[in-house]
């Protein structure tokens, strides 16, 4: 089995590849290195994976179609497909709008035309809780209705969802959607809160903290994350019990965890496992931004096990574990 994953020098690809190779898999990374954050963090992840036997890297932009074409053709063995590259942050969105068309809506396609060529037994590719929007219902259910986005980058994520669904129609690609909700943990996002709250307080900087505190996230550690990103890429949607297999063969599942922190827990609990205050400035909620997420997982523990086990408390203490010793303070 060879196992194709974008994105493979972020965040979540990253820690995915490391899984999959850990278990033996052949792993083809593909990654444009944008420098949408510090693209030292990217390489130095590349720079691990690229140390193991079974990678394979490609720097591409998958939204050039021309390129993507020639890597398939290259690469005619990959059978299972991890996309998680894409644009990320919802808060850029407003500033960069086309850095999302880009890689969201025409990088989406291409991989999508990929494996309509490689007839991929699987493709699972990264959603976003984002797509629930100015939903009020709680906790957000993957039968509730999403079509209120509240950010370009939310309707970019649930494009995907519908180009995928109208793929695996016409095609019959079997594809999962995973609507992750808040990742955090070693090799994380700089643009993410973990990391902005905890560099301001190893730097002694304010912590712009918006709604007033007032904010509920589902924060997940991202071993979770990928325990479930993987038991997904196991389990296509033909292999559930409950599958009709005359039904399209997309589903798509909230990943994240059930329990809601409130932000400010959030904070404190750093601040102990740092040793320092964090100096706060509270702010005005941000467009774009929602002020709680609670995430409904039945299904995804019915269909594929998926269970978070990790609390904020250890999830912090390994995350500022890493940063301590990634930028040495
Ligand atoms: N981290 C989270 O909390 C979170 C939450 C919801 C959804 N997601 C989604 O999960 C996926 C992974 O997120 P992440 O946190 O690892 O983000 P990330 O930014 O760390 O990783 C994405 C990677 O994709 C690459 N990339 C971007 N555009 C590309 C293009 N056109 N061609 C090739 N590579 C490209 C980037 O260089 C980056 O390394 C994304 O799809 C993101 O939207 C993440």
């Amino acid at each position: 089995m060879t196992i194709l994953v974008t994105g493979a020098a972020g965040f979540i690809g990253f820690h995915v590849c490391q899984r999959l190779l850990q278990r033996g898999e052949k792993i083809i990374g593909i990654d444009n290195l944008n420098d949408y954050y510090d693209v030292n963090l990217k390489m130095a992840r590349l720079k691990n994976l690229s140390a193991q036997n079974n990678f394979t890297f490609y720097k591409i932009d998958i939204s050039d179609h021309k390129q993507m074409e020639t890597f398939v053709q290259e690469n005619l063995h990959i059978n299972r497909v991890a996309h998680l590259a894409a644009q990320a942050g919802v808060r850029y969105s407003l500033v960069n709008p086309y850095a999302y068309t880009s890689a969201n809506i025409e990088g989406h396609l291409s991989i999508l035309e990929a494996c309509r060529t490689l007839k991929v037994k699987h493709l699972v590719y990264a959603s976003s809780s984002s797509v629930y929007g100015a939903n009020q219902k709680l906790p957000f259910s993957i039968q509730d209705p999403v079509d209120h986005p509240i950010s370009l980058y939310a309707a970019t994520k649930r494009s995907c969802e519908l180009m995928s669904y109208n793929y695996s129609h016409l095609f019959g690609i079997p594809a999962t959607g995973l609507r992750f909700f808040t990742v955090y943990g070693p090799w994380g996002r700089p643009d993410m809160s973990a990391f902005i709250f905890a560099k301001a307080i190893f730097e002694e900087q304010e912590i712009p903290v918006f709604n007033h505190g007032n904010m509920q996230r589902n924060f997940t550690y991202i071993d979770d994350i990928v325990s479930g990103t993987v038991a997904c890429l196991d389990t296509p949607p033909s292999a559930l019990l409950n599958a009709d297999p005359k039904c399209v063969p997309h589903r798509v599942y909230n990943l994240g965890n059930n329990q809601a922190e409130q932000l400010m827990h959030f904070i404190d609990t750093l601040q102990k496992i740092i040793g320092k205050k964090a100096n706060i400035r509270f702010e005005d909620i941000q467009p774009g931004d929602v002020q709680k997420t609670i995430a409904d997982i039945s299904e995804t523990t019915r269909d594929l096990g998926f269970l978070p086990k990790t609390n904020i408390e250890e999830g912090l203490q390994n995350f500022v574990t890493w940063y301590r010793s990634f930028y040495a303070v």
